[in-house]
């Protein structure tokens, strides 16, 4: 029972990268499950930003394992950046990061498929990062993909060119023009780095380390209403998010899991296509991105705002078992008069607390809370939070029956309530 997870409930973007930052001295290894360069976990400190898209968030704290686990798909240009724009040199890192030999590769092929994928979906498009997600994981449950492990065999090249030409004949049925040299050149060079750290049978090391006593934190990616099975399909990524996504995407048993983090905004972002009831395309929505900065960490995107939704919240907290819930953001929502909380839906004129399995249209319900002028960022007890901040965790507490026991009231580590220890 030494393993925790983190994970995102609404759209990604949560805060994950922050708080498994601040919360990595609690443990020894951090270990990401799933997803790939897709996601972009920031966290700060010392007055410095870091954006991480494949490496775990424990990187910082030097006396740290952090594991990349099969369930990711890894890029090995993306990679390679990542490694060099982190700070310390790459024999320190590679100490303190180590990579599952089972995870799949992202090939130049699928970022060009990705992009050919969504311009022939035309308005219907997901939204994708196109940084190959979609077609990595295509690949690799259709058993086709290339994973880490193999890249040290010296038939590495053909077997590249092997998939390369699936791919191009794939592409050869898509109007869509593309340069694979562009991507091939920082690709192969990826994949040198990639052969200066431990590409392992993670799932043993873990299970040791776990059972020689030591505390592992996974940390999701993206977030539960992109799951694969239970987001708004098919406007979701192409992995499974939730917390069964950790015991499949680093060889551990359910048995082992401890706790589970949920982490929610105290409001609603969600960058790409898809559903959004509580979606506001007014001044109020871009009150929240300006003041939240919400933009993504990957694309730039400008992210959607809206107010906060307790039945996806609900239903996220129910698919994951969440034990406890960490709220971020909490000091975007300074200021406003009041807060609308969304508490159920309308889906053709009848009041449904479910969340539909398509995209059928709903409206959601509305109960007013007093909002706080108050600037919280400076505030590090829970005690000294405006009234009505402590009126609204409590009303989402009451909600969705779990303890709030962490509130983010700004990006840097240390703007961090602790309400309950770990
Ligand atoms: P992730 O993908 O879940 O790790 O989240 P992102 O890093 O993509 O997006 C969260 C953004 O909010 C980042 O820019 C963070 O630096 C920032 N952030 C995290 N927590 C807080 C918070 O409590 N308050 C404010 N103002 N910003 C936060
Ligand atoms: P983090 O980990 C927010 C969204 C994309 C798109 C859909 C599919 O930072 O929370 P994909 O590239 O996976 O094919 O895109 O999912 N998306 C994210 N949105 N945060 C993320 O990651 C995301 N990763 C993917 O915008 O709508
Ligand atoms: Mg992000």
């Amino acid at each position: 029972m030494n393993i925790d997870i983190l994970l995102g409930l609404q759209w990604g973007d949560e805060g994950k990268g922050k708080i498994v930052d601040a919360i990595s001295p609690d443990y020894d290894i951090i270990a990401r499950f799933q997803g790939g360069p897709n996601a972009g976990h920031s966290l700060e400190f010392n007055n410095k930003k870091y954006v991480l898209h494949l490496i775990p968030s424990g990187i910082f704290h030097s006396d740290k394992l952090n594991i990349i686990g099969n369930g990711v798909v890894i890029d090995p240009a993306v990679f390679k950046t990542e490694i060099e724009n982190l700070g310390p040199s790459v024999e320190e890192l590679s100490e303190r990061l180590i990579i599952s030999a089972r995870a799949n590769l992202i090939l130049p092929g699928h970022r060009i498929l990705d992009a050919a994928y969504e311009k022939s979906k035309g308005c219907l498009k997901i939204g994708s990062t196109l940084k190959g997600i979609g077609p990595a994981y295509t690949d690799k449950i259709a058993r086709n993909g290339l994973r880490a492990g193999e890249i040290l065999r010296e038939d590495f090249r053909d077997l590249y060119n092997r998939h390369l030409k699936r791919h191009l004949s794939i592409l050869k049925s898509y109007d869509f023009n593309f340069d694979l040299k562009e991507y091939e050149t920082g690709w192969f060079e990826g994949i040198e780095m990639l052969k200066k750290f431990r590409i392992v049978n993670t799932e043993y090391l873990i299970n040791e380390m776990v059972s020689g006593g030591k505390k592992v934190l996974a940390e999701g990616a993206q977030g539960t209403m992109l799951d694969v099975d239970f987001g708004s399909y098919p406007f979701v990524t192409s992995s499974n998010t939730i917390s069964a996504g950790a015991c499949t995407g680093l060889g551990i048993s359910p048995k082992s899991i401890n706790e589970v983090f949920g982490i929610f905004k105290a409001y609603c972002t969600r960058v790409g296509s898809g559903p959004f009831p509580t979606e506001l395309n007014d001044d109020t929505g871009a009150l929240l991105r300006d003041i939240g900065n919400e933009f993504g960490s990957t694309t730039g995107r400008p992210r959607r705002c809206g107010w906060l939704d307790i039945p996806a919240l609900k239903y996220a907290i129910m698919i994951n078992g969440v034990t406890r819930l960490f709220m971020t953001k909490s000091d975007v929502m300074s200021g406003f008069t009041t807060i609308k909380v969304c508490t159920s839906y309308l889906s053709e004129g009848r009041k449904c607390k479910e969340i539909p399995f398509n995209d059928l249209p709903v409206e959601p319900v509305y109960t007013e809370l007093p909002g706080w002028e108050e600037n919280i960022a400076g505030i590090r007890e829970y005690d000294n939070l405006p009234r009505n901040l402590k009126g609204y965790i409590k009303y989402i507490e009451d909600q969705t029956g779990v303890p709030v026991t962490m509130i983010s009231v700004g990006p840097d580590r240390e703007e961090t309530i602790i309400r309950k220890p770990l």
